[in-house]
Order: structure tokens, then C-alpha cells, then sequence
């Protein structure tokens, strides 16, 4: 509701943002900020969004039933800072008619990026090789020292030919590559032909593809699209990279490939769950490389989110349509 002495509209913000948006946001609304480093816990997060106009989450909160409950009728909207929108019950808000706002494309090329970053570390076994130096093991030039296979003129299988998808394409072209792609269907060629990426269904795919770089959004559908099955379709010198979301790869079969040999390598910026446990098989495996979901983390991409994960927040809190809202389903 928002807040009589001030007629300012009350917003709950899940953590400190770049203050690109964070500013706006201060000036336009009665702002309630968790300053903390970690998520608030789920009963902190419920207590504080109760009676706001409008809440900016993070990937780490859970927007279901229960957290708009405990907003209650005041809310108007909820902007979430990412582009993924998988822990927002999007259905569930547009059931209350509450829009709710993401933070595509200004993250495209800098996600692109850090996809291209795990391949390229992947195959060329930089974090192995990191680690040998500072362990004291580099005695020598050795022709057979931590080989890998090469990048430039090797085939990619893009699987999400969106935005990020055509993005790590403009990048594998640059390295000569052979681009296929999968998807829900086939997009026009007016797309695919400057790329050069030809449509493949996925066990089509998957056999021919020395790298398989992963960018779906997380759905029913996409969960677990690379278990013990599809990643048998793999060469054994397949790197597989995900910077989608943890939940679209069956991690307990990923280790066993791994393990076993079924596919070479597998390069991770997102896992199921986040953080993952140090205890996890993945974690304890060389050829398994994880970062802590960080594709999207350059200094001006961050800044560019805030401002739009903002202005989606202002929109929402005054009635006005958001400037980039998620379809509702
Ligand atoms: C997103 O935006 O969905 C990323 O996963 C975080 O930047």
C-alpha cells in the first residue's frame, strides 16, 4: 500500500543492485532493501513483502502463490533482475493480474561470452592446467601435457536458438566452426542463414556436435533434456557447457558420464541446486569445470539490468504498463 505520510508507493528490493537501479528506485518509492549478502530466508521474505505495491526479486526468491498470499491486494507488480523468469509463477501472477517484469537483451552478448569463456577453458583444460602450475607439478614442456581437442573448425550444437543461442553462434563463426542448432522449431532462415547454423532435431544433434552449448529457458519441458539417455547420444569427446539453468541437465547422470567416460568434459555456470555442495560428485571431478553462475556478471550488463529491473518496478508500482514484461502464459 502505499505509504500514506508520503503517498510514495512501498516496494520491498530482495538485495542490493548496481545503483543504476537501485537510485531510481530509492527516489520514486518508500524502498524496504535486504542488505544482506545472502537471499532473505523465506519466513524474512514473506514478512517483508506483506502489504507492498511492488517487489524486485532476485532468481533466488520464489514468487508462487504463497510469497503474492503474503504480499497480499497491494501488489501490483513484481520485477524480477534476470532474464530467466523460472522462479516467478508467471501463471499465478496473471491470475491476480500482476504483470510481471525480466531483463532481456542487454545480458545476450555478455552471457554469449562467458559460454564461449567455459568452452574455450573446457577444451583447452585451463583450470587443469591452472591448478598443475600451482601445485608444483610443471616440470617440463610435455608433447602429451593435458591435451584437449581444438575449438576453430570443430562442429557446435546450439540447443535454445534465442537471443544467447544466435549470440554464441556469431562467436563460433568466428572460430570457422560447423553451427546446428535445435529448437521448438525451426526459426527462418532470414535468422539462420547469416549464422550459417543448420536445424537439427536433438538426436541428430547431440552425435554429430563436438560441443553442446545449452540455452533454454527452464520449463517442464527442458528439465532434465540432457539425463543418462541424451547424453549416450554424445561423442566421448563431446564438452557440454550449460549457462541456461542447473535443472536442465540431470547432474547424478552427468557425473556418471563424466566418470565414465560417455562424454569428455562439462563446463557449468548454473547447477541444481545453486550453490552446489562441495560434496557433490561434479565437484570432485577434473574434467567438470563450475563457476557460480556468474554469465551475466560484467560491471556494465549488472548496471543495465538494475536500471531496467527498475524501471519495470516504477511502472508496475504506478499502474503503467511495464517496459519489458514477461508474456503472460
Ligand atoms: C538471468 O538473467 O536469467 C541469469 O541467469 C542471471 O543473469
Amino acid at each position: 500500500m502505499a505509504d500514506g505520510a508520503t503517498s510514495r508507493p512501498r516496494v520491498f528490493v530482495s538485495r542490493i543492485i548496481p545503483s543504476e537501479g537501485l537510485e531510481a528506485v530509492r527516489s520514486a518509492c518508500e524502498m524496504d532493501l535486504w542488505e544482506e549478502e545472502l537471499p532473505p530466508p523465506r519466513d524474512e521474505l514473506l514478512r517483508r513483502v506483506a502489504g507492498v505495491d511492488g517487489v524486485l526479486t532476485l532468481l533466488t526468491d520464489r514468487g508462487d502463490d504463497e510469497f503474492l498470499d503474503a504480499a497480499g491486494p497491494s501488489l501490483k507488480v513484481v520485477s524480477n533482475y534476470a532474464v530467466g523468469f523460472d522462479n516467478v509463477d508467471v501463471a499465478a501472477c496473471a491470475r491476480r493480474g500482476i504483470p510481471v517484469g525480466n531483463t532481456p537483451g542487454v545480458l545476450t552478448d555478455t552471457t554469449a561470452d562467458l559460454a564461449w569463456a567455459l568452452l574455450m577453458a573446457a577444451a583447452r583444460r585451463l583450470p587443469e592446467g591452472d591448478r598443475y602450475v600451482r601445485a608444483g607439478s610443471w616440470r617440463t614442456w610435455g608433447p602429451l601435457l593435458l591435451l584437449g581437442p581444438d575449438v576453430h573448425g570443430a562442429t557446435i550444437g546450439i540447443v535454445g536458438f534465442g537471443r544467447i543461442g544466435q549470440a554464441v553462434a556469431r562467436r563460433a563463426q568466428g572460430f570457422g566452426m560447423q553451427i546446428l542448432y535445435h529448437d521448438l522449431q525451426p526459426l527462418p532462415a532470414s535468422v539462420t542463414d547469416p549464422l550459417g547454423a543448420t536445424y537439427l532435431p536433438l538426436e541428430e544433434l547431440l552425435p554429430r556436435s563436438d560441443f553442446v552449448s545449452l540455452h533454454v529457458n527452464l520449463s517442464p519441458v527442458t528439465r532434465h533434456l540432457i539425463n543418462a539417455q541424451t547424453l549416450a547420444m554424445m561423442k566421448p569427446t563431446a564438452v557440454l557447457v550449460n549457462t541456461s539453468r542447473g535443472p536442465v541437465v540431470d547432474q547424478t547422470a552427468l557425473a556418471d558420464a563424466l566418470r565414465n567416460g560417455v562424454i569428455w568434459a562439462a563446463a557449468l555456470d548454473v547447477t541444481d541446486p545453486e550453490p552446489i555442495p562441495r560434496d557433490d560428485p561434479l565437484v570432485g571431478l577434473d574434467n567438470c569445470l563450475i563457476v557460480p553462475h556468474i554469465a551475466s556478471a560484467s560491471r556494465a550488463t549488472r548496471g543495465k539490468m538494475a536500471a531496467m529491473a527498475a524501471a519495470n518496478l516504477i511502472a508496475g508500482v504506478r499502474g503503467e504498463s511495464l517496459p519489458t514484461e514477461v508474456p503472460p502464459p
